[in-house]
């Protein structure tokens, strides 16, 4: 069988985690917990090969080949950013695959566009409507394309929705409601990366894109308007939370030392819990899930913590949005809840779905999570309760991996699990329209975001 040759841009968490490993068939596992991700099930390197890497930050680079080395293996052609075009004429990659931060996609897409290779691009495609209009420009100048990796589609429960939609269970939709919660670990953790500047997108592009197009994809609506509020309630200088301690942990910005009792900062216990603030001293640069150190991105003289001035995002939204088909969402999300999950209603001419997903600190799922209760207007109710593995995005990513590198199955073309680039594009002009719409106070419609 003849493999595809992929190069990855950006050797992130995600990008080590949902591409490399299975790529490379590190599936296993080893003792040490760095080279292959305990949660990966799929091996793909039947398939696919992962020809050179590209990354800003070369002690990365050079971490990841030594891992590889370590393990016998042979390590990867490796590539700064600016040699992005020397790598296509070198390791002639059949596509890229664009795993750095949100706001560095526009570069990579665009480049690989020019160069008539495929893009199968993270989520958000890119970090601000401009640069989806520019991913838009480029596609229809090439004969390549985008795919963008809206992994939360592929989760079965949400396709037991949309079959249930599409088989006409509910009707036509009339409005759908998502009430989105990232408990206290997971919400402070994004305060602590640069997910927490709007230079990025922050997070109403970064974590809110998926739930715009979850919906955008269950409804079958293009979106038309979004308005919106926000503020940033939890974290920042100006946090209820904020400590009244000398300094934050590592000698870390931030800590409110006014007068009044001492208090400990409570979401600190849950961030050295996720690794992305260190326990004691400190001195060498953060670590990601691969052993791998942030050197440039999160470099030891440069600790962040949740309180910091430079935090310019919100971490709380309610919003309205407008579909072309007639339907509307309701849609809120905080960073800082004491469960992690949602509750997604959404309701037709002939009928309404309910579900709740969701997990307490604990890990534990919440009671009735995962089941899909579906009640036709003038029947009667029944419920499905759909097993969802607990790793990788309850499942979902081994099935987009399926898609993307083996080849698109039945059920997918039947659902259109695939996102395309304008889908990709909604999702950002949504979360765009949505941090602006807090900033500007009005609506915004996704015409005036993508032209
Ligand atoms: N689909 C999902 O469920 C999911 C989950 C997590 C992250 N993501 C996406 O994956 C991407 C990576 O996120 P992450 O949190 O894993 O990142 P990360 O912070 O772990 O790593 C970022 C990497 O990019 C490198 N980098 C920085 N600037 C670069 C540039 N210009 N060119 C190349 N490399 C550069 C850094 O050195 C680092 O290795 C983002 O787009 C994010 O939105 C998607």
């Amino acid at each position: 069988m003849s493999t595809k040759r992929y190069a990855v841009c950006g050797l992130s968490n995600r990008g080590l985690a949902a591409f490399v490993h299975p790529l490379m068939g590190l599936t296993g596992g080893r003792a040490d917990g760095v080279l292959g991700y305990g949660g990966v099930s799929d091996d793909l390197s039947g398939s696919a090969q992962v020809v050179a890497l590209v990354d800003s930050d070369p002690r990365r680079l050079d971490g990841f080949n030594a891992q590889l080395r370590a393990a016998g293996a042979a390590e990867l052609p490796r590539y700064s950013p600016d040699a992005f075009d020397r790598m296509i004429d070198e390791a002639a990659p059949d596509a890229v695959i664009v795993t750095s931060p949100d706001s560095t996609h526009e570069a990579y897409i665009v480049a690989a566009l020019a160069r008539g290779v495929e893009v199968i691009t993270e989520k958000p495609m890119v970090s601000s409507a401009a640069a989806a209009r520019s991913v838009l420009a480029a596609e229809r100048d090439s004969a390549a394309g985008v795919r963008v990796t809206h992994n939360l589609r592929y989760a079965r429960t949400h396709r037991e929705i949309k079959r249930m939609i599409l088989g006409g269970a509910i009707g036509a939709v009339t409005r759908v409601t998502l009430d989105y919660h990232v408990d206290v670990r997971h919400g402070a953790s994004y305060f602590t990366r640069w997910n927490r500047q709007r230079a990025h997108g922050g997070l109403a592009v970064h974590k809110c894109c998926h739930h715009f197009d979850l919906v955008t994809w269950l409804v079958g609506q293009e979106p038309v308007e979004i308005f919106g509020y926000g503020a940033l309630n939890y974290y920042g200088p100006r946090s209820p939370h904020r400590p009244r301690v000398p300094a934050g942990p590592d000698g870390g910005g931030g800590a409110d030392a006014s007068a009044g009792p001492p208090t400990a900062d409570p979401y600190l216990p849950g961030l050295r819990a996720t690794g992305v603030v260190a326990d004691g001293a400190g001195g060498q640069a953060r670590t990601g899930l691969f052993g791998l150190p942030y050197a440039e991105q999160y470099p030891a003289d440069r600790p962040m913590y949740i309180y910091d001035d430079a935090i310019d995002i919100e971490d709380t939204y309610s919003a309205v949005v407008a579909y072309a088909g007639g339907a509307s969402l309701g849609y809120s999300i905080d960073f800082s809840s004491t469960w992690e999950g949602y509750r997604l209603g959404i309701s037709g001419t002939h009928g309404s779905i309910e579900m709740l997903h969701g997990r307490g600190l604990d890990g534990e799922p919440l009671p009735g999570s995962d089941t899909i209760a579906l009640a036709p207007l003038f029947g009667e109710r029944s419920t499905v309760h759909v097993d969802a593995p607990s790793g990788e995005h309850a499942g979902a990513d081994p099935e987009m991996r399926r898609d993307l590198f083996v080849g698109q199955s039945a059920e997918s073309r039947e659902l259109g699990l695939a996102a395309s680039s304008l889908e990709g594009a909604w999702a950002v002009a949504l979360g765009e329209g949505l941090w602006r719409s807090c900033v500007e106070h009005r609506p915004f419609t996704v015409a005036e975001l993508l032209g």
